[in-house]
C-alpha cells in the first residue's frame, strides 16, 4: 500500500508535523509542504535536486528507465510518425490533431510567420557578429512592443494567439538572425513549405535563385525540433514558468527562456560539443580530455554527456544519433571524421567506471550538433535551433500554468548565512 502522509519528527522532541503525500498518473509521488511555512521551517533544495516545482499534464520522464513521454505518447513514435506542428499541437491542445485540425492548425500558424517590418530594425541594431541567441533574446523580448492586443494570460484567446504568434515567428526569427550574421537579405517565409522547409528556405535561399528543400534533410530537421520540443521542468520550461508566474507577458516570458538555455549546461551544450570536439580533433586526444573531465580542479565537463533526470541513455540521443547515419549517409558524409570522433569518445566513455559508476550517459546534445553541422548549420544557430523547438513547450507549459485557477507567483524562500542585526558605523569610526 503506497503511504498517504509523511511525517517530520524532531530530535528535540518538538512537535512532529504531518503532511500528505500527492500521488500523480505516472512517476514519483510527491510530499505537499505547501503549510510547512507556518511551522516556522522550509526545505533546502539549491538546484531542485528533490523538488517538484509544478503539477503539469504535458511531458513524463522516467530518468531511470530512460523513458520521454509527450501526452502520455512516446517519443519514439512521435518522431518516427509525425511532424513537429502535430507535436506543438499535442503539447499545446493535449491530443494529437486529427486532419481538420491540422489544416486549421497550420493555417493558423502560417497566418503569423511574418514579422511586423519595424522589427527588422531590431536585427539592425545589433553588431552583424552578435551571437544568434544574443538577437533571438532581444527580438522576441521586444515583441511585446509589436503584439501588445493579446497579451492578457489570463485571457485563453489572448494566450492562444500568443502562442500560435511564437510558434510562427521563431523560424524566421532565428533564420534571420543567421542571414543577419551573413550579410544575407532576410528570406522572408513562403507557406507553401511546411515548417521544416520554410526554416531552411529562410536559413539557405537567397534571392538570387530558386531553392529546393531536401526531402530526407527536411525530415530530419522536423524530427530534431520534435526531439527539442518540450522536457518537463528544466531549467529554461521553469525559467519561463517562473518569470511567467508575475503575469509577464508570453514574449517576455520566452525572451527569458532562450537566455536560460542558452548556458553550456543546458541548450548551449550542443554548441558546445562541437566546439569540444572541434578541440579534441583526434581520436588520439580523446584520454587527454577523458581525464580532464574526470579533473575535479578542473572545470571542464563532457559536453554531450550527464544528465540531472536521465540515468540511462537519453532516448533522445539514441534517435539523434539514427537520425546521424541517416543524414550523412543522404549528404554522403558517412566517413565525417567528427561523427566517427563522437562514436569513438561516447564508447570510451560508456566504457570509462568514472561514468558508468556516475551514470553519465551521452544526452540529446551530443549528436545534435554533429547532425546540423552536416546540414550546413552553423554551430553558433544550433542552440537558436534548440530554442525555436522548444519554443513549443515552453507556451504550453506558460499557458498551462496561466490557465491554473490555484497558481501563485513563485516567491523561493532562502537559508540566510549572512551577518546577524548589527548597527551603522560612522565612516570616522570604521576599521
Ligand atoms: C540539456 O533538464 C533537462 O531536461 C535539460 C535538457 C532539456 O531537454 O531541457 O535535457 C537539455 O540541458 C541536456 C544537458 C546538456 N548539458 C551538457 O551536456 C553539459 C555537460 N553536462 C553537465 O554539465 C551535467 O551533467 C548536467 C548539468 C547536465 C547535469 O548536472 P547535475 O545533475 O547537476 O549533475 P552533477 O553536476 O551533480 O554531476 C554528478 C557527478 C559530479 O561528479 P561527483 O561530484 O559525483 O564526483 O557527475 C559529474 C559531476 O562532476 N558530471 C560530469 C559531467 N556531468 C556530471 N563529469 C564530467 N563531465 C560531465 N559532463
Amino acid at each position: 500500500m503506497k503511504p498517504t502522509k509523511a511525517t517530520i519528527t524532531f530530535d528535540n522532541g518538538a512537535t512532529p508535523i504531518e503532511l500528505p503525500i500527492l500521488t500523480g498518473t505516472l512517476g514519483n509521488d510527491v510530499i505537499d509542504i505547501r503549510t510547512l511555512g507556518k511551522h516556522g521551517i522550509y526545505t533546502y533544495d539549491p538546484g531542485f535536486m528533490a523538488t517538484a516545482s509544478c503539477s503539469s499534464a504535458i511531458t513524463y520522464i522516467d530518468g531511470e528507465q530512460g523513458i520521454l513521454l509527450h501526452r502520455g505518447y512516446p517519443i519514439e513514435q512521435l518522431a518516427e510518425n509525425c511532424d513537429f506542428l502535430e507535436v506543438s499541437h499535442l503539447l499545446l491542445h493535449g491530443e494529437l490533431p486529427n486532419a481538420e485540425q491540422k489544416m486549421d492548425f497550420t493555417s493558423r500558424i502560417n497566418g503569423h510567420t511574418m514579422l511586423h517590418d519595424q522589427l527588422t530594425n531590431i536585427f539592425r541594431g545589433f553588431r552583424r557578429d552578435a551571437h544568434p541567441m544574443a538577437v533571438m533574446i532581444g527580438v522576441v523580448g521586444s515583441m511585446s512592443a509589436f503584439y501588445f492586443d493579446s497579451m492578457d494570460v489570463y485571457n485563453p484567446e489572448h494566450r492562444m494567439i500568443s502562442a500560435y504568434r511564437l510558434l510562427a515567428k521563431m523560424p524566421t526569427i532565428a533564420a534571420w538572425s543567421y542571414k543577419y550574421n551573413l550579410g544575407q537579405p532576410f528570406m522572408y517565409p513562403k507557406n507553401k513549405f511546411n515548417y521544416a522547409e520554410n526554416f531552411m528556405h529562410m536559413m539557405f535561399a537567397t534571392p538570387c535563385e530558386d531553392y529546393v528543400p531536401n526531402q530526407i534533410l527536411a525530415k530530419a530537421f522536423e524530427r530534431i525540433l520534435i526531439l527539442h520540443a518540450d522536457h518537463e521542468q528544466n531549467a529554461s520550461t521553469s525559467t519561463v514558468r517562473l518569470v511567467g508566474s508575475s503575469g509577464a507577458n508570453p514574449f517576455a516570458s520566452v525572451s527569458a527562456g532562450i537566455a536560460s538555455l542558452w548556458g553550456p549546461a543546458h541548450g548551449g551544450a550542443n554548441e558546445a560539443t562541437l566546439t569540444m570536439l572541434e578541440e579534441i580533433g583526434d581520436v588520439s586526444r580523446i584520454d587527454e580530455f577523458i581525464k580532464r573531465a574526470k579533473d575535479k580542479s578542473d572545470s571542464f565537463r563532457l559536453m554531450g554527456f550527464g544528465h540531472r533526470v536521465y540515468r540511462n541513455m537519453d532516448p533522445r540521443a539514441a534517435i539523434m544519433r539514427k537520425t546521424c547515419y541517416e543524414v550523412l549517409a543522404e549528404l554522403g558524409l558517412q566517413d565525417d571524421p567528427m561523427f566517427k570522433l563522437a562514436m569513438a569518445l561516447e564508447k570510451i566513455a560508456l566504457e570509462d567506471e568514472y561514468f558508468v559508476s556516475r551514470k553519465l550517459y551521452p544526452n540529446v546534445d551530443f549528436y545534435s550538433g554533429i547532425v546540423m553541422r552536416a546540414m550546413g548549420i552553423p554551430n553558433s544557430m544550433f542552440t537558436a535551433i534548440f530554442a525555436l523547438a522548444r519554443t513549443a513547450g515552453w507556451i504550453a507549459q506558460w499557458s498551462e500554468m496561466n490557465s491554473d485557477p490555484e497558481h501563485k507567483i513563485g516567491r523561493p524562500r532562502q537559508l540566510y548565512t549572512g551577518e546577524a542585526k548589527r548597527d551603522f558605523v560612522p565612516i570616522n569610526l570604521r576599521d
